[in-house]
């Protein structure tokens, strides 16, 4: 058993090698996640590997190259420089001191967790871990994901002997902590740095091990007392932004049928300088993380019988709204002598929220094939996708419309507000325009609709 004071110089001994920038660090899963983070410990000074099982993705970095258009190429350079590389060698996670576990966590076809990514890597890694290392998970998860799943998969599959440390139980070879990812996509007002770093660890050396690493990188870190606190801290801020979302989606449906514009409640309640947080509504959720993580708390609280009413109801509310679009749109379309069956629609941005490439359960894809369903003839633009698969199964190719080609649509459907779009052109230009997003406010013309 070791002493008190073996640990704690242990610890110590951790801390100054973060400090004179000697550890090694791995990040596993180069995504949206994992890439920005390997580029700021590279930043920091650190000797960064990243891994992944995409060979594309690996010899994309290795060529200099990026696949995330927020990131640019010289990034990867200058990290390269550094000594940043990439591999699909699971072998080379035994050179470094930490690993970082970024990889996706969607659901399966029956809406629950689909672990088998974070199980795939932690398989993976297990055989090739070593005495002394950290290992972060950093997937957004469900409460129990890193002492249920990852830590007993790293005693099973870990060289002989391996040994998670826990408190008050000796030393363990292994650290392992839970630490969620806070980034956000496109957000330019809030530097990384400046984002607190929530830490859990399943021992408190871990935690503090933990700790010590991301102070290189962010400004503060919180360190909670489990994995479980900082994994369920995840969800808390992604439940609470989806069930807000869904509050505001419902009452700009309320306020429209009263004649009240929802934009202006929300932006003259935002002046209250205490106990109001403006959320603001939209033609449905979309990204990894806000329509799926809420689902992983649902499942997980039905194995301790407990109900989730809140995300249940806000799911409901959220994923009706892209049909409220469609329906906006129809109705307009009748108030000017047409049917949606056979009218041409254009619809502005797929992405699923403005300024980023990403399409993940974007309810602008959901508005494109229900307005198709409907008989539409729906074309799209998007800055950020020059092509894009539509239809049941995404298979469809379409090509990005120029914007030139606005006028010859019946109408225009703004799903996401793309800064680009030039808004007062776009709607002189209309027939009609239907806005989902409150892009418009301020630009007096009798051809829009907003919803
Ligand atoms: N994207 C975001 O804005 C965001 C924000 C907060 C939290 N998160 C969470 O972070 C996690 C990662 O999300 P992301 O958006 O970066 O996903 P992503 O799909 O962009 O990237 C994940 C990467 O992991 C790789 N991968 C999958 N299995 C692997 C394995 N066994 N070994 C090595 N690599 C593997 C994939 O090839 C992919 O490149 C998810 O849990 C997500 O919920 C994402």
């Amino acid at each position: 058993m070791q002493s008190e004071q073996e640990r704690s110089s242990a610890l110590a001994a951790w801390n100054a090698r973060v400090e004179k920038r000697e550890s090694c660090i791995a990040i596993i899963g180069m995504g949206y996640v994992g890439l920005p983070l390997a580029l700021l410990f590279s930043e920091a000074g650190f000797r960064v590997t990243g891994f992944d099982i995409d060979e594309k993705k690996v010899s994309t970095l290795n060529a200099g190259g990026s696949y995330i258009q927020r990131i640019e190429p010289k990034e990867i350079a200058a990290a390269q420089a550094l000594g940043f590389r990439a591999t699909t060698n699971m072998s080379e996670v035994s050179e470094c001191d930490a690993v970082l576990i970024c990889v996706p966590t969607p659901l399966t076809g029956d809406h629950e967790p689909d672990m088998s990514y974070v199980q795939g890597t932690v398989d993976a890694l297990a055989p090739h871990t070593r005495s002394g290392q950290l290992i972060v998970l950093e997937s957004t998860t469900y409460p129990g994901t890193t002492n249920e799943l990852v830590v007993p998969t790293l005693e099973r599959l870990g060289p002989a002997g391996t040994r998670v440390q826990r408190n008050g139980e000796g030393a363990g070879s292994l650290m392992v902590a839970f630490s969620p990812e806070r980034e956000d996509p496109g957000n330019t007002t809030t530097p990384r740095r400046q984002v607190p770093k929530v830490v859990g660890g399943v021992s408190a050396d871990a935690g503090q091990a933990a700790a010590a690493l991301y102070r290189t990188i962010f400004n503060r870190t919180v360190v909670v007392s489990s994995p479980e606190a900082a994994e369920m801290t995840k969800l808390l801020e992604n439940i609470y932004r989806c069930v807000n979302i869904a509050l505001v989606n419902e009452l700009k449906q309320l306020c429209l049928a009263m004649g009240i514009d929802i934009w202006e409640v929300i932006d003259a309640a935002a002046t209250k300088p205490f106990g109001f947080q403006a959320f603001y509504p939209g033609p449905g959720i979309g990204g990894h993380c806000i329509p799926v993580d809420p689902f992983y708390l649902s499942w997980r609280a039905r194995q301790f019988n407990q109900p989730t009413k809140f995300i249940e109801l806000a799911g409901e509310v959220n994923e009706a709204m892209p049909a409220f679009v469609v329906e906006t749109t129809r109705r307009a379309l009748v108030r000017e002598g047409k049917t949606l069956s056979g009218a041409r629609v254009l619809l502005l941005g797929v992405a699923y929220k403005r300024d980023i490439d990403d399409l993940r359960e974007s309810p602008a894809l959901t508005v494109f094939n229900l307005l198709r369903k409907a008989g539409a003839d729906v074309s799209y633009n998007d800055p950020y996708f020059p092509e894009v698969g539509v239809g049941r199964k995404y298979t469809l190719k379409l090509q990005s419309t120029p914007l030139e080609r606005v006028p010859e649509f019946d109408c225009v459907v703004l799903a996401t507000d793309h800064s680009e779009y030039d808004i007062p052109a776009l709607v002189a230009a209309s027939k009609l325009f239907i806005d989902t997003r409150n892009a418009t406010k301020g630009v007096a013309a009798a051809n829009v609709v907003r919803c």
